[in-house]
Order: structure tokens, then sequence, then C-alpha cells
């Protein structure tokens, strides 16, 4: 796999009841790259993540991982595929602690990677699968959180808890849903920090969604712009940034 696209969608149409949020959208995603979709609130951005990892269905198109078709398959395939995702709000089991929300991500992963039902969240995991758990932890700064119930997490905690969720998947492709949402700017900034260096140890391809500008501009390779639910425009972040239109629509007003 060199050049065919990690992610692919064709003509996405997506609609809740009679409105329709997502018209004919086009995207591709190369190996490597770490892509950010912005636009106004509304724009259709987490409706296309929700199409994209099979959240929800998708009404017309054709969408594609690493050049086979999923549109039709359920979100957990997709996973199984490769697809990670994180949510604008943080999605962890809150009664749990930080290291067991961690076990069951590991095990499942495991589980699914063996294709079999063997061991479903045993209360002591495997000491490979331990040390898998441990070693994330601290990578993503959660070793101090580790053994505190996951509701009772600082906020930057719990949105890095469920990034070191999704990787314990091993995933190709991480799609972020406005990561640093209800961050202070000194959160913030390393949070980009621990993105991008992430992003290089596990040679993820990254597709995230952003209102924060300095998030933005501090992470894409390349930016796509939705707008009312269609693509208004898509290249070089320079280019974008200097397209008058997208300035009209959207960063004017920033
Ligand atoms: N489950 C739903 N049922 C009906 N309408 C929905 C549903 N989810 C989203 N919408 C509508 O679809 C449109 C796009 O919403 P979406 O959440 O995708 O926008 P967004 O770009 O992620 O916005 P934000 O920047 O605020 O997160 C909005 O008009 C929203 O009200
Ligand atoms: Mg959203």
């Amino acid at each position: 796999m060199t050049d065919a696209p990690i992610l692919e969608a064709k003509a996405l149409c997506k609609s809740y009841g009679l409105v329709q949020v997502l018209h004919d959208v086009e995207l591709s995603i190369a190996p490597g790259e770490s892509r950010v979709v912005i636009g106004p609130n509304g724009a259709g951005k987490t409706t296309l993540f929700k199409c994209l990892s099979g959240e929800v269905p998708s009404d017309k198109g054709v969408i594609s991982l690493e050049g086979r078709e999923i549109t039709g398959l359920r979100g957990w395939r997709r996973v199984q595929m490769g697809i990670g995702r994180t949510f604008q709000v943080a999605r962890i089991f809150p009664e749990m602690t930080a290291r067991e929300n961690m076990t069951v991500a590991v095990e499942m992963r495991d589980r699914l990677a063996r294709g079999t039902a063997r061991r479903l969240f045993s209360l002591a995991p495997a000491a490979e699968l331990r040390a898998e758990v441990d070693e994330l932890m601290s990578e993503l700064d959660l070793a101090a959180a580790a053994d505190r119930p996951a509701r009772i997490l600082a906020h930057g905690d719990k949105k890095r808890l469920e990034l070191a969720m999704s990787l314990a998947l091993r995933p190709t492709l991480v799609m972020l849903d406005e990561p640093t949402a209800g961050m202070s700017p000194a959160d913030r900034a390393d949070a980009v920090a621990m993105i991008a260096r992430l992003r290089d140890t596990h040679g993820l391809t990254l597709l995230l969604t952003e209102h924060d500008m300095e998030v933005v501009f501090g992470l894409a390779t390349r930016l796509t712009v939705l707008h009312q639910g269609r693509i208004i425009a898509d290249g070089a972040p320079a280019d974008v940034r200097a397209d008058p239109n997208v300035r009209e629509v959207y960063l004017g007003h920033d």
C-alpha cells in the first residue's frame, strides 16, 4: 500500500429525516496524512465522522478503507479493520478505573485479533496484556490516574484515556472529533504535542475536526472545509487559509 488512500469517501450523502446534512462529500486520505476537517457549528463534521466510522449508516455513496469497500459494514468491523475513533464528548466506562478501561480495550483487541471468545474481560489479564496497558498509560501520561474511577478524572485525563483506549485497538487511521474541546490553552498545546508524538511513534494517519485554529494549523498537513454539508475547499493549509470563500464563511468569523 503506497499510493492507495487509507480512507476514501465518494458522493457521500446523509439526511436526518427531511434535513440533508451531507451532500456528495468526497474525501481521500493518504497514508501518513493529518487531515483536519473544519467548518462552522452544524456544518456536518461529526455526522461525516459517524458515517465514516459506521456509527450511523450513510444514505448514498461509497466508503473504502485501504481499497476495500466498507460502506455497509458495522462500526465494530471497521474498528477491526483499523479505524480508531474518539468522540466530541469522551466515551469511557465511568465507574471503572482508568486501568480497567484500558484493560477492556486491550483485551477486546486481543480477542478480535484471535477471532475467538477466549477470555472475555477476565479479571486477571495475561502478563503481556498488562504490560501493554502500562506502556500505553505511561505514553499518554495516565500513570498517576491509573487507579482512579474514570468518572472523577480531570477533563484532559478523560480525553487522553479515550485516546489511549482507541490506540489499544492498534488502528491505522485515528479519527478525533474535537480532541481539545473544553481545554485550557496550555492543555491544548500539550494535547497537540502529544497527538503529534503519537502520530509519529505509532505511524498513524489522522483525521480530525477542530475549532481551535492553533490546533488546526499545528497538526494539519491538509485541510478540508465543510460548510452546510458540502466541501467548499480542500488542500494545503496555507492555500485553504488564503481562500477568500473560506474566509467569508468560516475563518473570517473566528
Ligand atoms: N441525530 C440527529 N438527528 C437530527 N439532526 C441531527 C442529528 N445529528 C445532527 N443533526 C443535525 O445535523 C447538522 C450537522 O450536525 P453535526 O453535529 O454533524 O455538525 P458539526 O459540524 O459536528 O457541528 P459542531 O461544530 O457544533 O460539532 C446540524 O444541523 C444538526 O442539528
Ligand atoms: Mg461536531
